[in-house]
């Protein structure tokens, strides 16, 4: 029955029936879209047959065009041929013949907005040509943000590399709890968030001779904002030079908005793809990425392969089944050499994307969307794309934030496909209809402004003195009620007064590069005197992956591993546990071996631990131990998270205390099968439910203690018939 145990118990899959559920609901979709257009619409049937062309069978398509191959295969050996050294790869690049026109272009205007495709090497090489035009002369740096951490990293390091120095001297990254510059660094690659916290402490960007809004196409919130905040600097920096670089087509919307920039076009030189659709929706999308790297590796020339995956987690999967697989062929076929790529891979991971694929055998790269444009894989030919990415959701009607995989954008799929065609004639197989392409997916991506909890960005905003968020210079402005909802929680969490001002914690909470429900936390360790507990269970929180490892085929030993480590009282302090183990073991890569922890997982958490100390230093936080009492701890955590609240209801499943909306304990949580009554949770994931995970139990009082403005004794009370609250009445207006 629904809500009983037995029915989610299947679900321990993780985020991988999820995504099945996710299938299953485009399919009914399309078939119900199917039935509706038949008899009415003959020009959508029309354009739809024309289509439909295009959708045979892979196997057949593979096969059907053996002289075209032959063509292509000369190409691509031709390209092979040369092997480039590093100087003959900067200038093959489309950028280079523009080098002195766009030196020339900077020093005639301030703002310049460089368009080019991707890959045409707008990230690597235009800091290099600013640096060698002298724009560092005078002891300033070039700064180039970036929306993606692994793409800073790896840029940062191609860079070095091409110079010959070493990384984080002159050519360094920084990126939130990681620093690898120096005092030599003039070339420095960031995160688009690290530039916007750098504000806190530079607000005019004084060592900066030009500054680099890269990725601008890819709008995610950290960008969004920083528009309105370099744009505003330009005006008192008549000095500062301002780039605006984007992959695809915003140039006009950006150059609008920099006050009518000119645009800087970078030919870019791109094959033909060719585009294949599937006949039919695929039931299973992870499946018919294995079956169709295989039918390349087995039919097609060399050239490489890209496939776009949702998370980790499937990329793993699609990894250890392509092993196998290709064991079972054994030495029949070339050799294929398959690779991940996703926001957490180590460093060492990273360098192996990059590397020439050897003579004779061929690379499959299975990415998340990062080699969608942040990162560009040379001699890819094929590219695999199901169809589907994986979203931070919030409604701010229930302030719930949510992780799910949705549908891509037509914008999206166009880029995904574009990455076949950079060194020859490429070929892209969706794994889904040409119907579904053409009326299923939106046009562009939604920009995360608009579609994301602005907490962070609000504290930060506020911190740096920007009191009218309403009237703040956005491209395109957030929902209101996501503002104002944004407003009362900061609210309530203390971090603004009733005038919508900062007050002292919350200039303190914006000391933390975090989320302000985890900076509240790590404040409210200081009252609760435990802030060694909460400073690991922060940093065990900020490592997104989960430190347990699970082996497919040592499942029940990593299962007995992990429920060892299991507090009574939940998921927070079981992480803690495992930190701490860790840490008296003296931080031992043999004990995360036994205890089938992830070794590198453990030491992010303890870097980022390490920052974090250093953070509480500078809010002057003592840092003190209160690890016989575990109330103190969770209350802490209660301060942060009380809007994060949900209670044990009939049916066995929970309802949030203020939404009233059903969530679920994640299979994988310590409380999985103790069902307390109150209960806080660190996140929401949307699978096939809404899944809380990070779960740890409460006690209700608790809440009129630590969050007596937003919680009434009343709607803690156990009566069925209780009243929906009224939010914090004030209006976005008096912000
Ligand atoms: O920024 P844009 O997309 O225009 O190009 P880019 O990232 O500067 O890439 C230019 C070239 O550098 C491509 O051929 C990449 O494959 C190469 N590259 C690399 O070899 N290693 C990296 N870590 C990054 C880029
Ligand atoms: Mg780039």
């Amino acid at each position: 029955g629904k809500g009983e145990k037995g029915e989610y118990i299947e679900v321990d899959e993780n985020e991988k029936l999820p995504n099945s559920e996710q299938r299953k609901w485009e399919q009914e979709q399309i078939k119900s879209a199917f039935f509706k257009f038949g008899a009415k619409d003959a020009k959508a049937q029309d354009e739809y047959e024309l289509l439909l062309d295009e959708q045979i069978d892979f196997i057949q398509a593979l096969q059907l065009e053996g002289n075209q191959e032959k063509k292509d295969e000369e190409k691509i050996s031709e390209y092979k041929k040369a092997r480039l050294t590093i100087e003959e790869t900067k200038k093959s690049l489309p950028v280079f013949p523009f080098r002195d026109s766009l030196i020339e272009a900077i020093k005639n205007y301030q703002i310049l907005i460089v368009e080019g495709e991707t890959g045409s090497g707008k990230t690597t090489q235009i800091p290099q040509y600013l640096h060698e035009a002298g724009f560092t002369d005078d002891g300033k740096k070039i700064g180039c943000t970036q929306p993606r951490r692994v793409a800073a990293m790896s840029v940062a390091a191609r860079v070095a590399q091409e110079m010959n120095v070493k990384l984080g001297n002159e050519v360094g990254y920084s990126i939130r709890f990681e620093d690898c510059t120096s005092d030599r660094t003039v070339i420095k690659y960031m995160t688009d968030g690290t530039l916007h916290r750098e504000f806190l402490s530079e607000p005019d960007l004084a060592s900066y001779s030009v500054m680099i809004i890269d990725e601008a196409h890819e709008r995610t919130l950290h960008t969004d904002i920083l528009f309105g905040l370099v744009k505003d600097i330009t005006r008192f920096r008549p000095d500062l030079k301002l780039l605006i670089s984007s992959a695809t087509l915003d140039a006009e919307k950006f150059s609008t908005f920099f006050d009518d920039a000119p645009i800087f076009r970078i030919p870019g030189r791109r094959f033909p793809v060719h585009i294949y659709y599937t006949k039919a929706p695929e039931a299973d999308y992870i499946d018919a990425c294995v079956v169709t790297v295989l039918q390349i590796h087995a039919t097609q020339p060399l050239g490489d392969i890209l496939v776009f995956l949702t998370g980790q987690e499937e990329i793993e999967t699609c990894v250890e089944m392509l092993q196998e697989r290709t064991k079972k062929i054994g030495k029949k076929l070339k050799e294929l050499i398959i690779l991940p790529v996703y926001a957490n891979l180590p460093t060492d991971m990273q360098a192996k994307i990059f590397e020439p694929t050897p003579e004779g055998a061929r690379k499959v790269v299975l990415a998340t969307n990062i080699a969608e444009t942040s990162l560009t894989i040379d001699n890819i030919i094929y590219v695999i794309d199901p169809g589907f990415a994986k979203q931070n959701n919030f409604n701010s009607k229930t302030g719930m934030e949510s992780l799910m995989v949705v549908p891509i954008s037509k914008a999206s799929a166009n880029q995904r496909a574009g990455r076949a065609g950079r060194v020859a004639a490429g070929k892209c197989f969706r794994l889904y209809t040409a119907w579904a392409y053409k009326h299923e997916l939106e046009d562009n991506t939604v920009p995360e402004i608009q579609r994301i909890n602005l907490g962070n960005a609000v504290l930060t905003l506020k911190a740096l003195g920007i009191n009218d968020l309403i009237h703040f210079d956005f491209l395109d402005p957030p929902p209101h009620e996501t503002l104002v909802l944004a407003l009362e929680q900061l609210y309530a969490l203390g971090a603004l007064n009733h005038h919508g001002e900062l007050t002292k914690a919350g200039r303190r909470m914006a000391e933390f590069p975090t989320d302000p429900m985890l900076a509240k936390m790590l404040l409210a360790s200081e009252k609760y005197k435990c802030s060694e507990e909460i400073v690991s269970i922060a940093a065990m929180l900020s490592v997104n992956s989960s430190v347990f490892y699970r082996p497919k085929d040592k499942i029940i030993h990593a299962d007995t591993a992990r429920k060892n480590f299991f507090h009574r009282h939940g998921d927070h302090l079981t992480i803690m546990n495992v930190y701490n183990q860790w840490a008296d073991s003296d931080y031992s890569v043999q004990w995360c071996y036994e205890n089938f922890i992830q070794y590198r997982s453990m030491k992010r958490a303890r870097d980022v631990r390490e920052q974090l100390v250093g953070l509480m230093e500078r809010v002057e936080i003592d840092m003190v131990s209160s690890i016989s009492d575990d109330t103190n701890i969770r209350k802490a955590i209660t301060a942060g998270y009380f809007y994060h609240i949900a209670k044990f209801s009939k049916g066995g499943h929970y309802k949030t205390v203020k939404h009233n909306q059903t969530v679920m304990i994640h299979p994988n949580s310590a409380l999985f099968e103790e069902l307390p009554r109150w209960v806080i949770y660190h996140e929401l994931v949307f699978t096939s439910k809404e899944f809380m995970r990070q779960v740890t139990e409460i006690e209700s009082k608790w809440l009129l203690e630590v969050a007596p403005h937003y919680y009434k004794s009343k709607e803690l009370e156990d009566s069925t018939n209780k009243k929906m609250p009224k939010t914090i009445g004030k209006s976005a207006n008096n912000f």
